[in-house]
């Protein structure tokens, strides 16, 4: 297949990579050169393009046989979120419906979902965000799935829990440094995806997702803050971070949810098997990682 990565990044660089390892023609896009050794040395054709620019889009070399768009605003405000994620996602269909793809995945995210209580939500729940950030998020999904309707477009979305993996994972981050905090009593659940997982799961949606169909990509165990440090606590031998007020530990800013998401359709109709089911899984990978390098350095504040 000929392959267009839009957002050649975290996810998308190892994606490009794992398809030109199986055989496929990939074409990465980013808004800079920056990375272009990388791609290259990934297989992958570099293209510069910025998706909130119809003349950058104008000049790719479509057709193509599949697209993700895994392009991020990279944690911007909501200016950002609007023109990379809602104006992006215009543009792409616009662009793209003359020549329709065989498949576009789109990686949207589970802070589409806004509740607060802590409990299940399926790709069917209501998608009501408080965040503006989150409300941004929903019109695009929505931009896409009115094309799938008009039968412009083969689009899958995929909602993204947190990703972690190799110099990714931003509370194990703030743990490591001696910054992290649990907010209230530490009960709010965290909803994760390790990289490598969320590159299977694009590529299995790439080849078997329905088109006009939703899935939540999260791994098995949504986990409560105070458990999810508590294992890493007594994995590495480091102190519990303390708890704080929302304010003070950053929260509030990101208008935070609190809720368990299902992956039940993604393993019953696309039958994807996890690598890492677990953060336990994935961040004993990690910390491995991190201590064949060097880098697991650990020192016991006192109390
Ligand atoms: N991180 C998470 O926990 C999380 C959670 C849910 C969903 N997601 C979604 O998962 C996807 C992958 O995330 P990631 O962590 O791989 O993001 P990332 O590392 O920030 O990569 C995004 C890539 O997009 C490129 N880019 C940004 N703006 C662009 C634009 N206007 N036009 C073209 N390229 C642009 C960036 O490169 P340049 O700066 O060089 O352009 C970068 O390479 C994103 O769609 C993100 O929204 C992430």
């Amino acid at each position: 297949m000929r392959v267009l990565i839009v957002g050649c990044g975290y996810v998308g660089l190892p994606l490009g990579a794992e398809l030109v390892k199986q055989g496929h023609e990939v074409i990465g896009v980013r808004r800079t050169q920056d990375a272009e050794a990388e791609l290259k040395a990934a297989g992958i054709q570099p293209l510069v393009a910025d998706i909130t620019k119809p003349e950058d889009l104008a000049k790719l070399p479509a057709p193509f046989d599949w697209v993700v768009n895994a392009v991020s605003s990279s944690k911007g405000g909501v200016e950002e979120y609007r023109q990379v994620y809602l104006n992006g996602t215009r543009n792409l269909i616009e662009w793209l419906t003359p020549t329709p793809p065989k498949k576009f995945v789109y990686t949207s995210s589970t802070s589409v979902y806004g509740r607060t209580d802590g409990s299940l939500v399926k790709e069917t729940s209501p998608t009501e965000p408080a965040s503006e950030t989150g409300k941004v998020l929903v019109a695009a999904e929505k931009l896409l799935l009115g094309a799938v309707a008009d039968g412009k477009f083969s689009a899958v979305l995929l909602r993204v829990a947190g990703i972690y993996g190799p110099g990714r994972g931003h509370l194990f981050l703030k743990y490591l440094k001696g910054e992290a905090k649990m907010t209230g009593k530490g009960e709010r659940l965290i909803n994760m995806i390790h990289r490598d997982d969320l590159i299977g799961i694009i590529m299995a949606t790439l080849k078997n997702g329905r088109p006009g169909e939703i899935y939540n990509a999260v791994d098995d165990e949504p986990v409560a803050q105070i458990h999810f440090f508590r294992w890493l606590s007594e994995t590495l031998g480091k102190w519990m971070p303390p708890f704080a007020a929302e304010a003070e530990a950053g929260d509030h800013k990101r208008g935070l949810t609190n809720k368990r998401v299902s992956n039940r359709r993604l393993k019953m109709e696309l039958g994807y098997q996890f690598k890492y089911p677990t953060f336990r899984q994935g961040y004993t990978a990690e910390m491995t990682r991190l201590e064949r390098e060097g880098k697991l350095d650990i020192n016991l504040e006192a109390r």
